[in-house]
């Protein structure tokens, strides 16, 4: 059993208020309108999803974790609020790209946004994960990335990555900038003692294949 799958029974209910209006802000960036379709990447569970969807109905949403755990909450979400077109698969991140995406959702699709949520200071080899997402976006595609970045050290920091099995030192969004266009980037208001650093979400378009 993955320790994600533990901290899923958990997960909602000490992390949700923390994080509810940074994922309405991602969610507001991403630009979203009818008939798109999202990949939620290491979605857990699927806390995202609501912000995604609130929307548009016609969003066709597809989430993955490599947790079961995280993925049964998900699930149970998707059930309780009747969303008919959104889909769940399990993998490793490290195993998505645009050649293996046929193997997990029986198509070979490109997605016009890719959303990942505290995922890349988790996932290992992020760099590569990263490129390998933005090889799947549509031309004009957008990727958004919310993390924490620890510009300095502190106790908090040791025990956010201790618990949620991170390591702040990603400077996640500089690699972001170096592979898409019209870069944003925007720290959010949540406090670093509470995060372990300073939280932050970045978004980039893919503008030539
Ligand atoms: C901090 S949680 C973030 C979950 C969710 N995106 C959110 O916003 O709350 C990190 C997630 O990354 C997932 N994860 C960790 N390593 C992974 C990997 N190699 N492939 C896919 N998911 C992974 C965990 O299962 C967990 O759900």
């Amino acid at each position: 059993m993955k320790w994600y799958d533990i901290f899923s029974n958990f997960y909602d209910s000490s992390l949700e208020r923390l994080y509810f209006s940074s994922r309405k802000r991602a969610a507001e960036l991403l630009d979203l309108k009818d008939h798109l379709t999202v990949l939620d990447i290491a979605c857990g569970t699927g806390a995202n999803f609501k912000h995604i969807l609130g929307s548009s109905k016609n969003i066709f949403l597809y989430g993955t974790d490599y947790s079961e755990g995280m993925l049964e909450k998900s699930q149970s979400q998707i059930e309780r609020n009747g969303w008919n077109n959104t889909f769940l698969f399990q993998a490793d991140a490290r195993e998505i790209n645009y050649s293996t995406i046929e193997i997990h959702i029986k198509k070979k699709i490109k997605f016009d946004r890719i959303i990942c949520v505290l995922g890349l200071s988790v996932i290992p080899e992020w760099e590569l994960v990263l490129e390998n997402l933005i090889e799947m976006l549509e031309e004009n595609g957008k990727i958004i990335i919310v993390d924490v970045f620890a510009e300095k050290r502190d106790f908090n920091t040791w025990l956010v990555e201790k618990i949620a099995k991170a390591d702040l030192n990603r400077k996640i969004w500089q690699t972001l900038q170096t592979k898409t266009s019209n870069f944003h980037h925007e720290y959010l208001p949540v406090k670093e003692s509470k995060v372990g650093g300073k939280l932050f979400v970045a978004v980039g378009t893919k503008t030539q294949i």
